[in-house]
């Protein structure tokens, strides 16, 4: 029996789910969904307020504002008010609504940045709005996710140490790239400690992160407009990137199983069970994806026949009803 008495501890459900029967592939699925932030993103935000505290930048008066597309948002909004802290959410139109009620739920302010800059980056905006913000007002403390060395490092010590003692035997690692935490926190890891390891990163088509041009991407998570500080792109052994619409596709599969996943695991699986197929892995191969929350937040979009519709080639909607 797990008995916590903040809803900023770290919970690890250890929840694995073996996707062999719900789609045939040999894959092993880290669910990161349970947790009271719901998802992966409430490792970084509580070491970074940690990292914070312990260097002298948060004190009683202060107010934590952090640019997000919604995960990290509810986060920190989960150790904020288990802390006793003010929280200001900077979001942009992406974000899913039912995201920003959960986050002004949890006693955060929730700021939508409505206005992409120049370039056309959201993410360019909320920075922008950010660093207005904490000139304005000195109690402001921005934690700064894009380039904070504890959000890497809550993965490091984290969620890779766990995936490695849970999987000694462990051949192939899949994981999504939004801000690259997750991704070098476990890449670091199983570089220095596991080198035999294949990493794979996980990439959204449209999304700069690993090179390419940018494109419309209307799934919060993975991706970026313009190339994340965190990311070393040498680190990983390859990079795969998916089209939006096949990751719709996958989640709406695995929700006619009973599992019901957000729009980043979708891409992730999707990647994965394309690279497992092509390399016609055996029994004996070992492979973990990371799925970082589940769908519920995803229920007016991805899981909504109109947005789909709306968002993607009809023919995302027709392949469905084939499957
Ligand atoms: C749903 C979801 N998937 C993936 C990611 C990417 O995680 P990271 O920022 O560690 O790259 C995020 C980050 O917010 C997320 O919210």
């Amino acid at each position: 029996m797990t008995v916590i008495s903040g809803a900023d501890e770290l919970l690890d459900a250890e929840v694995y789910v073996d996707l062999r029967e719900a789609l045939g592939t040999p894959l092993y699925l880290k669910c990161e969904g349970f947790n009271f932030a719901g998802s992966v993103k409430l490792r970084p935000a509580a070491q970074m307020v940690a990292a914070a505290q312990r260097e002298g930048l948060i004190g009683p008066g202060s107010v934590l504002i952090e640019s997000s597309s919604g995960n990290l948002g509810v986060a920190l909004a989960v150790v904020a008010a288990a802390k006793g802290l003010r929280f200001v959410c900077v979001t942009d139109p992406k974000c899913n609504p039912a995201t920003a009620r959960l986050i002004k739920a949890l006693g955060a302010e929730v700021v939508t940045v409505c206005r992409p800059d120049a370039t056309g980056s959201y993410l360019a905006a909320r920075k922008e709005y950010v660093r207005r913000r904490c000139a304005q007002d000195p109690a402001c403390v921005w934690l700064n996710q894009y380039e904070n060395p504890a959000n890497w490092l809550a993965h490091y010590e984290n969620t890779a140490a766990l995936i490695a003692k849970q999987f000694p035997t462990l051949d192939t690692l899949f994981i999504g790239a939004g801000t690259g935490g997750t991704l070098m926190g476990c890449a670091r890891y199983f570089r220095e400690h596991r080198p035999r390891v294949r990493l794979i990163a996980v990439d959204s088509e449209g999304s700069v992160n690993f090179a390419g041009a940018p494109g419309p991407r209307h799934i919060p998570g993975l991706g970026a407009s313009s190339p994340m500080p965190l990311i070393d792109a040498d680190l990983p052994d390859e990079v795969i990137r998916v089209p939006e619409a096949e990751a719709v596709r996958t989640c709406r599969r695995l929700a006619a199983k009973g599992l019901l996943l957000g729009g980043s695991s979708g891409t992730v699986i999707s990647a994965a069970a394309g690279w497992l197929e092509r390399h016609g892995v055996d029994r004996s191969h070992t492979a973990v994806a990371i799925a970082p929350d589940l769908g519920e937040r995803y229920i007016d979009t991805i899981y909504d026949d109109a947005w789909v519709a709306e968002h993607y080639h009809h023919t995302t909607l027709d392949s469905l009803e084939r499957q």
